[in-house]
């Protein structure tokens, strides 16, 4: 299977621009399971909720369509961000989908600074879909922060994490390592890139999209400085081994009754 993932920068404000170049991006490409960043096709920096609203829409709208369009002419399956609406809440979402519509969809459940304002934060835990025999589950920047997010979705049974981001910290360059060695997981990372200056608020996208496998080593790799679609083959069935040691399994080994609980 190869995974991969489109790093690029996002056109504020512009989800067709942004599903042309996606479309352009992906001609004759050799990618079956793809990962777009948080956000993909309206940018991050909003001036407020009710921007933020104007660019919503919900599950199965104009640009999910889209987007199944794509995954149908490319016969490719995508995880990406999008702003997703349910009534009045707004939810900074990533779809999953293949050319047979929708398979499912994971709401930010840890939302990072600003985005307190307009967000509503995820409701729906951290689902684990199958695609044929492998089990991925869907991941949005800064949960990586919390080892409970891409925790909760190995013990659940993610083979791939597919992690869209607009990281604007630098601390998952490293610690995305060390999350996928802890949990015996693959993790396709797909950052953005660019900066974005919007009615006083400044964000600077630091890119490093990349593949990592469940010992920790890192498939492939790119800076903050290209854009593009990257690809790696990889055998998910890697993940099911969780023996770090001949004697060492990590989920046999843990010892939740000494684990603090809220
Ligand atoms: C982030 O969660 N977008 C930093």
């Amino acid at each position: 299977m190869k995974v991969g993932f489109l790093q690029f920068s996002p056109k504020f404000g512009e989800p067709k621009e942004n599903l042309n170049f996606i479309k352009t991006k992906l001609k004759n490409s050799s990618i079956n399971l793809l990962t777009l960043p948080e956000l993909a096709l309206t940018g991050y920096t909003f001036k407020d909720y009710e921007e933020a609203y104007s660019l919503s829409e919900e599950i199965g709208g104009n640009f999910t369509q889209e987007l199944i369009k794509i995954a149908e002419e490319n016969d490719i399956i995508i995880a990406s961000g999008f702003l997703e609406k349910e009534g009045k809440s707004l939810y900074n979402s990533s779809v999953l989908l293949d050319k047979n519509g929708v398979i499912g969809v994971y709401r930010k459940i840890h939302l990072f600074y600003k985005e307190k304002n307009i967000f509503t934060p995820g409701n729906k835990g951290f689902p684990v879909f199958s695609i044929g025999d492998i089990r991925v589950g869907l991941l949005i920047c800064f949960d990586w922060i919390f080892p409970e997010s891409i925790r909760t979705l190995a013990l659940k049974g993610a083979d791939i994490v597919l992690h869209s981001a607009n990281l604007v910290l630098p601390y998952y360059q490293t610690a995305i390592l060390t999350r996928a060695i802890e949990n015996r997981v693959f993790i396709v990372l797909a950052n953005r890139i660019g900066r974005e200056e919007r009615f006083g608020q400044e964000n600077v996208f630091i890119g490093g999209s990349k593949v990592v496998d469940p010992s920790g080593k890192v498939l492939l790799e790119i800076s903050d400085k290209e854009e593009g679609l990257f690809g790696v083959n990889i055998n998910p069935i890697l993940a099911r081994n969780k023996n770090i040691t001949e004697l060492n399994n990590i989920f046999e080994d843990r010892r939740p009754e000494f684990y603090y609980k809220d």
